[in-house]
């Protein structure tokens, strides 16, 4: 064979092979679920500068950064318009200093800085989408230093969301600078079936919004309070793990709740490996909203290397008792009163044994003795060797660990 033509066939060959190598997520992110904040169920399109500073600033001064809440995501409405090559500038009223001032302000600060687009033509808010421009945008935000990326799913047409969402995965990927990949999708394409090989975490649901149990309509689409959306992720739990999270939409805690209903509301984010992305105004959070965020034993039940997603393991009437194995051989015990009422948290443990088909984690209560520990009490509560009998106070919750 002639050397070219030798070299050429080498050349081809290397190119597939470098093509199909790069295209993949960055896969050394997520390895727990993502913690951070982000601006739209407080602060909607009212976006800027000015604000993503000073919420960087309370993150550090609340200790929110040092719970684990790095990523501070900006939502919808950032944009200003293309330019004449087609790269997507900030809206320069609302940023005057630029994204990538930004980025490093807040990167200065420990934190890291995510963005929001969508696969579509517009956002949902009806700013420049990503469609045609995938591979521009992600050298775009790359230059900018962004860290994180929520990619939206409004108008896009007869686009086939897999598909699309794999576009974006490798113009990340080409773009060079590892990005945590957020499919919102809303699960309509069941994006828990495909999305662990393209991103980081998939919404399972429509939005969210700040009420226990209520949906509210917006024309031809609902958001659904907290105990809708926990309903929503039954028999999904399978497909969540180290890199690949299922997202229940982020957090209202500190919204319009009460504090029994933002303190069940955590919990149970925690208890199904959620993404725990806050969406309160951190400037002026209340001490018990403060308290609930940067609870450090419930943030590990969410944050537990095991990294497998909790289950409902039954209920009675108004009480739901759900469990998380951890590493270690540990396990969360949560009672969730949905009730307007107090109820009583009961459990004989001897009579109790848990074989997780998920996990492979079993326990038998009446060969292995647990010590408990109340994580929202901050104290012990004795051994599984005696009967658990407690109030729970309505919309709340009573978490244990439970340690050899
Ligand atoms: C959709 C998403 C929300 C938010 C808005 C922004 O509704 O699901 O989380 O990003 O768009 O317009």
């Amino acid at each position: 064979m002639r050397p070219i033509i030798k070299n050429l066939i080498f050349f081809t060959v290397l190119t597939i092979v470098s093509t199909s190598v790069s295209a993949q997520k960055f896969s050394d992110l997520a390895k727990t679920p993502p913690m951070g904040w982000n601006s739209w169920n407080k602060f909607g399109c009212d976006v800027s500068e000015s604000l993503i500073r000073e919420v960087a600033d309370a993150m550090v001064s609340s200790g929110m950064r040092d719970a684990g809440y790095i990523y501070l995501n900006i939502d919808d409405c950032w944009h200003g318009e293309r330019d004449s090559l087609g790269f997507i500038h900030e809206n320069a009223e609302r940023f005057p200093s630029g994204m990538k001032a930004l980025a490093d302000y807040v990167h200065s600060k420990g934190l890291k800085l995510g963005i929001y687009s969508d696969a579509g033509t517009k956002t949902c808010g009806g700013h420049p989408g990503s469609r045609g421009h995938e591979y521009q945008d992600a050298i775009t935000y790359a230059g900018w230093g962004i860290d994180y990326l929520k990619y939206d799913w409004c108008n896009t047409g007869e686009l086939k969301a897999k598909e699309a969402y794999i576009t974006m995965r490798d113009a990340i990927y080409a773009a060079g600078r590892p990005m945590v990949f957020s499919i919102c999708e809303w699960g309509t394409d069941k994006p828990w079936t495909w999305g662990g090989e393209v991103g980081h975490l998939w919404r399972t649901t429509g939005d969210i919004v700040d009420c226990w149990d209520c949906e509210l309509g917006h024309g031809n689409w609902n958001s659904n309070g907290i105990m809708k959306i926990l309903d929503m992720q039954k028999d999904i739990r399978q497909y969540a793990g180290p890199g690949h999270w299922n997202d229940p939409d982020m957090m209202e805690v500190g919204n319009a709740l009460t504090v029994s209903e933002s303190r069940a509301h955590f919990t149970m984010w925690c208890m199904i490996a959620a993404p725990l992305i806050a969406g309160n105004d951190i400037r002026t959070m209340s001490k018990e909203t403060t308290e609930i965020l940067t609870n450090k034993e419930v943030i590990a039940i969410n944050q537990d290397i095991l990294g497998v997603q909790g289950f409902k393991l039954y209920d009675y009437g108004d009480v739901e008792i759900w469990v998380k194995p951890l590493a270690n051989d540990e396990w969360a015990f949560c009672f969730l009163n949905r009730a307007g009422t107090p109820q009583t948290a009961e459990l004989n443990w001897n009579e109790n044994a848990i074989y997780d088909a998920v996990s492979g984690k079993n326990v038998e209560f009446h060969k292995t003795t647990y010590n408990l520990r109340d994580l929202w009490a901050k104290k012990s509560l004795g051994t599984t060797q005696t009967n658990f009998k407690a109030a729970i106070p309505a919309h709340d919750v009573i978490l244990l660990r439970l340690s050899k």
